[in-house]
């Protein structure tokens, strides 16, 4: 639907007011209506970048989610605050981990002897708890676009890694990447004492994959794949690695969500894709490219927006860029010290990664 231009209007007028002191960053998946604002655009490691290069703004204004936020808070400086427009914007995926759980995770390695060659791995969708968790242990944060640097850096570090909180990134960037086969991985279960696994098994696994995953890329299934196949021959099917292990095997691309725009860019016309990521970047891109005669198509109709990404509204933009310029700081997204300081750690070895 197209926005209220009341609301674009008052967003325009509060952005103007705000001048150099706001800078906004917007995920790829977020609304058309806020990604307008929006002053870069990007996937998560972009955003973090952008973010670490420091925008001379007093505020950053994050269209994403808490994760994201709380990962730019971490690599901005002191006087810089970071607004994440309404707070109710989590992750789920980011929640299957928390920092009891991962805890008691490195207590059971312990137990079965592996914590010296074990080196942690974060998925960049996880809480600042568990990234500081990541960097006291040795490890690195990584993302979709730099998973498999960061495990090959992770198998020069130690033998075994333990990857979290998604375990289809994992499982796909091993198997996929780094040519190791399914055996390789085991399942760490949080809810089952022991993550439901003999000592045997975490000592001669390669990979610990952590059991959570996206419930919006989680819904992509093999069958959807077939389908689009079958309505459109000869489609591209390009998908996020936050897709099962069995979709990412049957697509033809996998990547970031940077990764999918480059690639629908340089697609020769008339070409025909299927997209298994979120719905707003998917509409946006089926959009863009229609006139330039790119048939884009969404992998799987039953799946639709990420509910927390979608928080953040053009409402939630006016009523945060208004309450900025008028001195009033709002939704302010500040990690303590010393989980910033180990979390800085994790956030930095992916950044210096090769
Ligand atoms: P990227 O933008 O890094 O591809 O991540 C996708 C995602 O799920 C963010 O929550
Ligand atoms: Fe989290 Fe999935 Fe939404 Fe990304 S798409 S923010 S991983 S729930």
């Amino acid at each position: 639907a197209p926005s209220d231009p009341d609301l674009v209007e008052r967003a325009r007028a509060a952005k103007e007011k705000l001048g150099e002191k706001v800078f906004v960053l917007g995920h790829h998946y977020q609304r058309d209506e806020v990604i307008q604002f929006a002053d870069v655009t990007g996937d998560s490691f972009k955003l973090a970048k952008d973010a670490a290069a420091r925008p001379a703004a007093e505020y950053i204004v994050f269209c994403g989610v808490h994760f994201m936020a709380e990962s730019a808070d971490i690599l901005t400086t002191d006087d810089q605050k970071v607004v994440l427009p309404d707070l109710a914007a989590g992750c789920s995926m980011a929640d299957m981990a928390t920092a009891e759980q991962v805890a008691e995770c490195w207590d059971v390695l312990a137990e079965a002897g592996i914590t010296h060659r074990v080196v942690p791995v974060s998925y960049m969708n996880s809480s600042a708890d568990i990234k500081a968790f990541t960097g006291k242990h040795g490890g690195t944060v990584c993302t979709s676009s730099n998973a498999e640097r960061a495990l090959r850096w992770a198998f020069e570090q130690g033998e075994q890694v333990l990857f979290l909180p998604d375990q289809h990134l994992g499982r796909n960037t091993a198997v996929r990447d780094l040519g190791m086969s399914l055996d390789d991985c085991v399942l760490y279960n949080p809810h089952k004492p022991n993550g439901g696994l003999t000592t045997r098994q975490l000592r001669e696994a390669k990979m610990i994959l952590w059991r959570g995953h996206c419930s919006v890329h989680g819904r992509f299934s093999l069958d959807s794949v077939r389908d689009v196949r079958e309505r459109i021959p000869g489609v591209n099917v390009l998908v996020h690695p936050e897709c099962k292990h069995e979709v990412v095997a049957a697509a033809d691309h996998v990547g970031s969500t940077e990764y999918i725009i480059k690639a629908l860019e340089a697609a020769p016309a008339g070409s025909k894709w299927a997209i298994g990521t979120e719905l707003n970047l998917v509409q946006r891109l089926a959009n863009r490219f229609a006139p330039e005669g790119k048939e884009i198509v969404f992998l799987d109709k039953t799946v639709c927006f990420c509910s927390t990404m979608n928080r953040i509204d053009l409402p939630h933009l006016v009523w945060t860029l208004e309450s900025l310029a008028e001195g009033n700081e709002v939704n302010v997204i500040q990690v303590d010290k010393e989980t910033a300081d180990f979390a800085q750690l994790a956030l930095e070895r992916m950044l210096a990664l090769p």
